[in-house]
């Protein structure tokens, strides 16, 4: 193992120190993404995943972390202990982030893995390298209605560093709507995913279906998985997932990530965990506005998307 491997996330970003800053966005294929991630494209379009990896795609802040640790539980029969092995970006790591040295990309971290790995994105469909489809992995995509996924990612983007800064709510909202945020659009991320879901057999899920009835998705996911585990090992995982456990879980709540990048005295990563906080953020102005603008954006699709249960 190099020096590098050996540093422990919090120990790597301290190194890091004064290289960790609001990394600019920059275009790749029209998407902006954070300039590391751009000025490293090559290396990961070329990423080729073993058939056996799963792939857990979402737009940022739709519920990633929760499916990740849910399909680790389902790996692990719901043993919590194993899955207490590491933090969630070391057990499953994150396709296409690049930082500042010696912080070890996600590409460094799948090389130190054996598959089947998890692997986390935040990727637009057509962002995805090509040897996911080549070689028919499996691809779970989480999507949540647009509107709280907006409060999410402007509390988020507050508290991780690295982000742009995000300014005031009355002018994140607009950028949103047109795009510019961290990994492009959220409009074009749900179609895009949602168009190929059957011919790639994709398993497109709500989290407002994973809030209104955790069980009945996690059977939904271990199906997809081609797992079996039992009822008691189904309730336990319901369980060690609900939002406050993992709020309270060292290995899943991203205390592992340091001030310097995730600020959580600004906003606690685990932050809320609900359905149709959005009301206590959006004036009606603002709501008649953006669902307006939405019913344009989202004209040729029917995506079932509820912003309240
Ligand atoms: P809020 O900011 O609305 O609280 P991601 O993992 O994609 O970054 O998504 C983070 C969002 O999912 C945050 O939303 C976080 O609180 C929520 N979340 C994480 N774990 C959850 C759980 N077990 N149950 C419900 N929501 C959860």
């Amino acid at each position: 193992m190099s020096e590098e491997e050996e540093l422990s996330y919090s120990e790597a970003i301290e190194k890091a120190g004064a290289s960790i800053s609001r990394f600019p966005l920059i275009p790749v294929r029209g998407v902006p993404l954070m300039s590391y991630i751009a000025n490293n494209w090559d290396s990961i379009w070329a990423f080729r995943p073993d058939p056996s990896d799963l792939l857990i795609a979402t737009y940022p802040k739709a519920g990633t972390t929760w499916t990740q640790e849910i399909v680790d539980l389902l790996f692990h029969n719901g043993d919590a202990e194993a899955c207490k092995r590491a933090p969630t970006p070391v057990r499953s790591p994150f396709l296409e982030i690049f930082s500042p040295p010696p912080i070890p990309s996600g590409l460094d971290h799948m090389k130190t893995m054996d598959p089947p790995r998890i692997i986390k994105t935040h990727l637009p469909f057509q962002l995805v390298p090509t040897g996911f489809w080549e070689n028919k992995c499996k691809v779970i995509y989480v999507a949540r209605n647009a509107k709280d996924n907006l409060v999410s990612y402007f509390y988020f983007d507050c508290m991780n560093l690295t982000q742009p800064e995000p300014g005031p709510w009355e002018g994140y909202l607009p950028k949103f709507m047109r795009g510019e945020l961290s990994w492009g659009s959220w409009y074009d991320h749900v179609k895009g995913y949602w168009m190929e879901r059957e011919k790639k057999n994709i398993l497109y899920l709500f989290y407002e279906d994973m809030k209104e009835n955790p069980r009945r998705e996690v059977e939904r996911i271990m199906r997809y998985l081609d797992l079996s585990v039992s009822e008691e090992v189904i309730s336990r995982i319901v369980e060690l997932t609900s939002f406050k456990n993992m709020k309270e879980n060292p290995m899943a709540n991203y205390s592992c990530i340091p001030k310097p990048v995730f600020d959580q005295s600004i906003s606690p990563f685990m932050r809320k965990g609900e359905v149709g906080d959005w009301r206590n953020h959006f004036t009606p102005q603002q709501s008649e506005m953006f669902d307006q603008d939405y019913e344009k954006q989202m004209k040729d699709v029917n995506i079932p998307f509820r912003d309240n249960i």
